[in-house]
C-alpha cells in the first residue's frame, strides 16, 4: 500500500503530521528499513517522499499484490515487497527468476492499487551520461509519461527516457528548508527539475542545466506546468556554464561522478555559499574519500572547505548509501 516514508529522526514528529492531516492508515504496523521509517497512508500527500510497500495488515482485503498474485510456490519468496510509485506509474525489480511470471505480477499490481494504470519492470541498471535504465512494459497501458506529485509541485515525466527517483524526495525538501529567500540556485544536474521548479518557490534564480534534451524538454513543460518564471533551463554540459555563474546554492545530483565536477561547482559558487554534494559510500565509511576530494580540490583552486552537514540519503546497493555532504568554500 500507499506509504510515506521519512528519516528515523524526523519519524515522530512527522506522524504526528500525518495524524493531524487524518492520512495515516488505520490498523496497520509502521514499517523500519535502514535509517528509514514508512508509515501507511490512504491517500497520496504532496510534500512526502510517497513508496509502495507492505504493512502488518489487520483487514480482510488485499494491501498487496502478493496476497493476489499467481506464481509458483516456490518463487514466492522471490516476490519484492516493495515498489517504485511514480505517478500512476509503477516499477518494480523483479529477480531474474521471475521475469517468466512478469505479467502476472503487473496484473496483480493493478488489481490491487486502483490509483495505477501502468506496470514495468526494471530492465537493467541505470546507466550512461543520461542515467536513464530500460524498462519492460508487464501489464496496464504501455505509457512511459506521467504526472508525479511531490513537495507541492507537478513534474511531468517520461520514465523510459529520463533519470527520475521517487525516492529522493525528502532530500529535495530538506534541501529547501535550507535555502534562505531571494538566493541564486546553480542545479547543475537537473533532471526534469525536481529541485529547481521546488527552489524557484523561494529563490531569486535558478539555472538549471542538463545534457539530456528529453529532460530539458520535460523541464521546460515543468517550468510552465507550475507557472515558474524565475527558472532557466540550459540544455548542454555543465562544464560549459561552470565558472559563468556565482551561485549561492550549488547542487550536484550526479552521484556516480560528482567528484568529477567538484572543481566545475567550487567555480561557481560565491565565497561562503552552499554546495551539495552527492555521492555513494560504503556503510563502514560513508563520507571520508568524499571529503577527502572535496578538500583535494579546495586546496588546488586556493580555497578552504567548511564541511556543513553529511548524511545517509537512501539505501543504494547491500552495504552501500546514497549519501550527501554540503560545504561551502571561500
Ligand atoms: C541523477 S540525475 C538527477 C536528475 C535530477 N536532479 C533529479 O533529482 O531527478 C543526473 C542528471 O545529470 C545529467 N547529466 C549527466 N552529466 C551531465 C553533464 N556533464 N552536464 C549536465 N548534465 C549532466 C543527466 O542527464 C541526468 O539527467
Amino acid at each position: 500500500m500507499l506509504a510515506v516514508r521519512v528519516p528515523k529522526k524526523e519519524a515522530e514528529k512527522i506522524r504526528r503530521k500525518l495524524l493531524e492531516l487524518g492520512v495515516l492508515a488505520n490498523g496497520y504496523s509502521i514499517k523500519r528499513e535502514g535509517g528509514f521509517v514508512l508509515f501507511p497512508v490512504t491517500e497520496p500527500l504532496d510534500s512526502f517522499e510517497l513508496v509502495e510497500a507492505e504493512f502488518e495488515k489487520l483487514e480482510n482485503r488485499p494491501h498487496s499484490y502478493r496476497e493476489v498474485v499467481e506464481v509458483p510456490e516456490e518463487l514466492r519468496p522471490l516476490l519484492p515487497s516493495s515498489f517504485d510509485i511514480i505517478g500512476d506509474i509503477a516499477i518494480i525489480e523483479l529477480p531474474e527468476e521471475l521475469m517468466p511470471c512478469g505479467r502476472a505480477i503487473g496484473e496483480a499490481i493493478l488489481k490491487v492499487h486502483r490509483h495505477i494504470k501502468a506496470v514495468f519492470a526494471k530492465g537493467g541498471k541505470v546507466e550512461g551520461e543520461y542515467r536513464v535504465r530500460e524498462l519492460i512494459h508487464l501489464a496496464g497501458e504501455n505509457r512511459t509519461v506521467t504526472i508525479h506529485r511531490e513537495n507541492g509541485i507537478r513534474l511531468r515525466i517520461d520514465v523510459a527516457r529520463v533519470y527520475f527517483s521517487p525516492r529522493l524526495a525528502t532530500e529535495r525538501m530538506r534541501v529547501f528548508e535550507r535555502a534562505q529567500p531571494g538566493e541564486i540556485v546553480f542545479d547543475m544536474f537537473a533532471g526534469v527539475g525536481p529541485y529547481s521548479i521546488l527552489l524557484a518557490k523561494k529563490a531569486r534564480l535558478v539555472f538549471a542545466v542538463d545534457l539530456n534534451p528529453w529532460a530539458v524538454c520535460y523541464l521546460e513543460k515543468n517550468v510552465r506546468l507550475n507557472r515558474v518564471n524565475n527558472v532557466i533551463p540550459i540544455l548542454g554540459d555543465v562544464r560549459k556554464v561552470a565558472g559563468k555563474i556565482k551561485a549561492d546554492r550549488v547542487i550536484m545530483n550526479l552521484p556516480k561522478f560528482a567528484d568529477r565536477f567538484l572543481r566545475e561547482a567550487m567555480l561557481s559558487v560565491r565565497p561562503g555559499g552552499t554546495i551539495h554534494y552527492y555521492g555513494f559510500g560504503p556503510e563502514e565509511d560513508l563520507y571520508s574519500e568524499h571529503e577527502a576530494m572535496i578538500r583535494a580540490i579546495a586546496r588546488e583552486l586556493g580555497l578552504t572547505v567548511e564541511f556543513l552537514d553529511r548524511r545517509k540519503v537512501r539505501p543504494y546497493a547491500p552495504r552501500q548509501f546514497n549519501i550527501a555532504i554540503d560545504f561551502s568554500v571561500r
